[in-house]
């Protein structure tokens, strides 16, 4: 099968950082995101090879530390997970051969929906360094687990940068910590192909 003729949906992929690898090597990428399309109103194709999802965390997130897991708006935050699973099924309905999917989102509450996660990483196990090395990740799905390509956090100095956002816990704001890193991106496209 030509790599042109498999459809990988990014589901709410912001930047599309996540798909980027399978985009590079001539996939036929579609990110699903706002504000051009909204994935509670997306039909997806009746064939799919691949599903990246990584819906808005803010009311699972553990980063909101001011609201606890009694203050969330799991409403609202479901609301986007649903479609990106509803998505999911609704592929798998048609028996389409889909071949992996991955729902991600920062360790949280996301799990009182889903369950335990399959998956775990740090950023800093795909190599990524400074301010945004550290964010516990959890996917769900099913797909190869990619292989981390750091095995110690390494030990460095990181400059804390004041940059205009609310986000001054972890001196990046939160949408340059939504993306997803590049090092994890490539390592999982190299397990799921
Ligand atoms: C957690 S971020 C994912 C960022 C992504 N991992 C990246 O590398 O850029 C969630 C993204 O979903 C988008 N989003 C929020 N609500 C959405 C909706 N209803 N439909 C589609 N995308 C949505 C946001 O704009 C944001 O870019």
């Amino acid at each position: 099968m030509e790599n042109s003729s498999k459809i990988i949906l990014d589901l709410c992929g912001g930047t599309g950082s996540w798909s980027k690898p399978y985009a590079d090597a001539g996939y036929d990428v579609r990110v699903i995101t706002l504000p051009e399309i909204d994935v509670r109103l997306y039909e997806p194709p009746a064939t799919v090879y691949g599903i990246l999802a990584a819906p808005p965390c803010k009311e699972f997130s553990k980063a909101n530390w001011r609201k606890n897991r009694h203050q969330r708006n799991y409403k609202e935050g479901m609301e986007c997970v649903e479609a990106c699973l509803k998505i999911i099924w609704q592929v798998q309905k048609n028996k389409a051969p889909l071949i992996f999917w991955a729902l991600e989102n920062p360790e949280g509450y996301l799990y009182l929906f889903l369950g335990y996660p399959y998956y775990k990483f740090q950023p800093w196990q795909f190599g990524e360094i400074g301010m945004l090395a550290a964010k516990r990740t959890a996917l769900w799905g099913y797909f190869n687990k990619p292989k981390p390509t750091v095995k110690n956090r390494p030990l460095q100095f990181v400059p804390y940068v004041k940059e205009k956002t609310n986000d001054k816990w972890y001196g990046a704001s939160s949408m340059k910590r939504a993306i997803t890193p590049p090092g994890f991106a490539k390592a999982f496209f190299e397990a799921n192909r």
